[in-house]
């Protein structure tokens, strides 16, 4: 489908992949096809909650407005969504036929930070399609829910000894400051000559009205293409090779360094992206593969050629990696002041780039080893080829070649 056509306007670039600039619309429009949830952070009267709105409009009568306040209990929320007899509800049965009613694809807070944790825990809960009432999980009627979040809590919120900050971190999967990707001045220009309503207006629904069954067929197709390997291999080594530094001339484990690091990198490694990052979590992975796949999804959607999309996905899988790493407390928070200016997509351009010339690096030699574990015949010239921080496709190369040589 194409972008969508919302109140909304800001045509700075976030990204660009295969020649194609990617928007704030398109990344929301990316979150959806993924069914990922998205934490708009950002200073006050920046067009979060516009946004939000807008992809509201892609599910009329299907998307859930909820205004975070602190005076705001479970028990309104419950109210909010049809949930209110459950008090009555006695029997597992009943409770099943009202959660099986709630109908809804899209749920947005807004000020999400205001919310008590206990509400906020039921928020995350609906974005990921169920409510949990007395300990016990029940689905929501949806096949497809998901969240977009509104907030703004400056740099605290990656602390992980901060509450919000981690619920934040676990449960959305993607985070733009929108600080950093203002409109054009022409943008402005535009904005401001349209009205000067200086609120969001919620009685009028965009052009956009009812396109919710585009938006879940990409999610379909998102969901249900295959992986390419390319991409397998490059999330594996943000999992993997990110996680490789040289303590005192030896090889370690950043995650089993746990506080030690960044402080104890060996001084060659200070000035590397050793220092810089630590590896993402699988869970993570997985975040960055389905971005990446929606990405991917709309820049078919733009017009770009299925070969072109091929040809580009390392640096879609690196988009993805920029956007849903910078918030998620896997970068070196003194080197992102001292030498960053604080800018977290800056010091992930960096982590990106180093990245990059990693993977060329070895283009040629993960080539050879796809090629080995196709033909199942294990060669220890090649397997050689894969030392330090690469060392983890020896593990899964050797693996991929016992498979195909039938399990000997
Ligand atoms: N990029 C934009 N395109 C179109 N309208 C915009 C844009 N940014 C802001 N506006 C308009 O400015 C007003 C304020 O925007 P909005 O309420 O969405 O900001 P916000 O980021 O949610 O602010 P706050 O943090 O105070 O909640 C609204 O009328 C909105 O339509
Ligand atoms: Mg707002």
């Amino acid at each position: 489908m194409e972008g969508h056509k919302g109140v909304y306007q800001n045509s700075t670039e976030l990204a660009n992949i295969a020649g194609k600039p990617l928007h704030m619309n398109d990344f929301v429009d990316a979150c959806l096809y993924g069914r990922l949830n998205l934490f708009l952070q950002g200073d006050t009267g920046s067009g979060k909650t516009q946004l939000a709105k807008d992809a509201m409009d892609y599910f009329p009568g299907k998307s859930m407005f909820v205004l975070g306040r602190n005076d705001m209990d479970t028990r309104e929320l419950f109210q909010q969504i049809n949930l209110g007899k459950i008090k009555t509800a006695s029997s597992s049965q009943e409770l099943k036929e009202l959660t099986d009613k709630i109908n809804y694809n899209l749920f947005v807070v807004d000020e999400l930070p205001n919310c008590v944790p206990a509400v906020r825990a039921q928020l995350f809960n609906l974005f990921d399609g169920f409510v949990e009432i007395n300990g016990k999980t029940f689905p929501i009627g949806n096949g497809y829910s998901v969240g977009i979040a509104t907030g703004n809590i400056g740099q605290k919120f990656t602390e992980s000894n901060n509450d919000l900050g981690r619920a934040l971190k676990d449960r959305m999967h993607v985070t733009i400051d929108t600080d950093y990707f203002k409109p054009t001045a022409w943008d402005t220009f535009n904005i401001l000559s349209g009205n000067t309503n200086p609120r969001v207006d919620f009685s009028k629904q965009s052009e956009d009205g009812g396109l919710e069954k585009e938006v879940l067929k990409a999610h379909n197709e998102v969901v249900s293409s295959e992986i390419p390997f390319e991409k397998m291999v490059v999330a594996n080594y943000l999992i993997h090779g990110l996680d490789y530094v040289e303590v005192g001339g030896r090889p370690y484990s950043k995650t089993k360094m746990k506080d030690a690091w960044p402080n104890q990198v060996t001084n060659h490694g200070q000035g590397s992206d050793e220092a810089l990052v630590l590896p993402v979590s699988p869970r993570a992975a997985k975040s960055i593969l389905r971005l990446s796949q929606s990405f991917d999804h709309v820049l078919k959607g733009k017009g770009v050629s299925e070969d072109k999309i091929r040809e580009n996905y390392f640096d879609s899988m690196m988009q993805a990696f920029k956007f849903v790493g910078a918030y998620s407390g896997i970068l070196n928070d003194m080197a992102v002041r001292e030498v960053y200016q604080n800018d977290k997509y800056s010091t992930m351009d960096a982590v990106v780039q180093a990245t990059r010339a990693q993977y060329e690096s070895q283009k040629e030699n993960i080539k050879a080893g796809i090629i080995m574990a196709e033909e199942g015949k294990k060669s220890k010239k090649i397997l050689d080829r894969f030392t330090g921080r690469w060392g983890f496709m020896r593990n899964f190369l050797e693996k991929a070649v016992e498979e195909n040589s039938g399990g000997k």
